[in-house]
């Protein structure tokens, strides 16, 4: 059997991606690759992203030929997603992107708060999304490395206490700054997404593209299949389409697979990870 969706991110941050795609539409075919090898992305340079990308991209190609593969990772997508589109014409690409269009609609005071890689935040495709659909609005920018590495290495063993305590400071930042809204423009905060909510207060509205993003894929793959996908071509907010810039046999899905492990405290992250959501761990791609 095929192979329908990898979804591919620099770790643990592409994984709520899979499974509300699978809530959704719980008979797809999905396999998870972190390349946890690489991580992080957001401090690489353009090139290097786009190496890592293009690299990880050809073993997936290699060992699953999925239908569809979704770069669940902003920094893949918006360094990224138009070379692996051009490198391999034969497979589909999904890509994410922050979900400015939905925060613009979302925000009444016109202040927005970006929480994303540096690398995402730098790059002129974010600034493009802005212009084209939130010109009025003041974007505040926050990389926050240290979060997505919590959010990476520790945040599934660990406290509540210790959550809110990593989620904080980026949060404290955008209240000074009198945002009413936050992206979540790294797919790493999705993991504590509800979290984050929480600490902002019921005054600012945390976005995020997984919606837009899961129903693109569905959207997509039913074209391929042939078979509209119905009620979801319309909220697609987040999906890097949203700005118009642009099998083999395989017995074991939900399956979860990494490029590498520095330590034995990430191996064990990822199993606690791999228990938690019922996927198989796969070992090394
Ligand atoms: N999860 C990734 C994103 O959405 C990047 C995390 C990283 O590797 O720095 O941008």
């Amino acid at each position: 059997m095929a192979v329908d969706f990898v979804f591919l991110d620099s770790g643990t941050g592409g994984i709520p991606y899979m499974l509300h795609l699978l809530k959704k539409s719980p008979d797809s075919k999905c396999v998870y690759v972190g390349d946890t090898a690489n991580f992080p992305y957001g401090n690489k340079t353009h090139e290097e992203v786009v190496k890592c990308v293009i690299d990880v991209v050809g073993k997936i190609i290699q060992r699953f030929n999925p239908k569809v593969i979704v770069l669940a990772c902003n920094t893949m997508s918006v360094n990224a997603l138009d070379v692996v589109r051009s490198i391999y014409p034969d497979n589909t690409f999904v890509g994410t992107v922050p979900a400015i269009k939905l925060a613009s609609e979302t925000s009444k005071n016109r202040r927005i708060g970006l929480m994303a890689t540096k690398s995402t935040i730098e790059h002129p495709y974010n600034q493009d999304l802005k212009n084209h659909f939130a010109s009025d609005c003041e974007l505040v920018l926050q990389p926050a490395p240290d979060l997505i590495s919590f959010i990476e290495h520790e945040a599934f063993t660990a406290s509540k206490e210790e959550c809110i305590k990593a989620i904080e400071p980026s949060v404290e930042f955008f209240r000074k700054n009198n945002c009413d809204c936050i992206i979540l423009g790294c797919t790493h905060f999705l993991n504590l997404a509800d979290l984050i909510q929480e600490v902002a207060g019921e005054k600012i509205k945390v976005v995020d593209s997984v919606e837009g993003v899961v129903n693109r894929a569905l959207s997509v793959i039913g074209a391929l299949r042939g078979v509209p996908a119905e009620g979801v071509a319309e909220k697609t907010a987040g999906c890097a389409e949203d700005f118009g810039a642009q099998g083999k046999a395989f017995p074991s899905f939900n399956t979860l697979y990494v490029t590498g492990f520095t330590d034995k405290k990430d191996e064990n992250e990822y199993n606690v990870i791999c228990k938690r959501f019922n996927l198989s761990f796969g070992g090394k791609l």
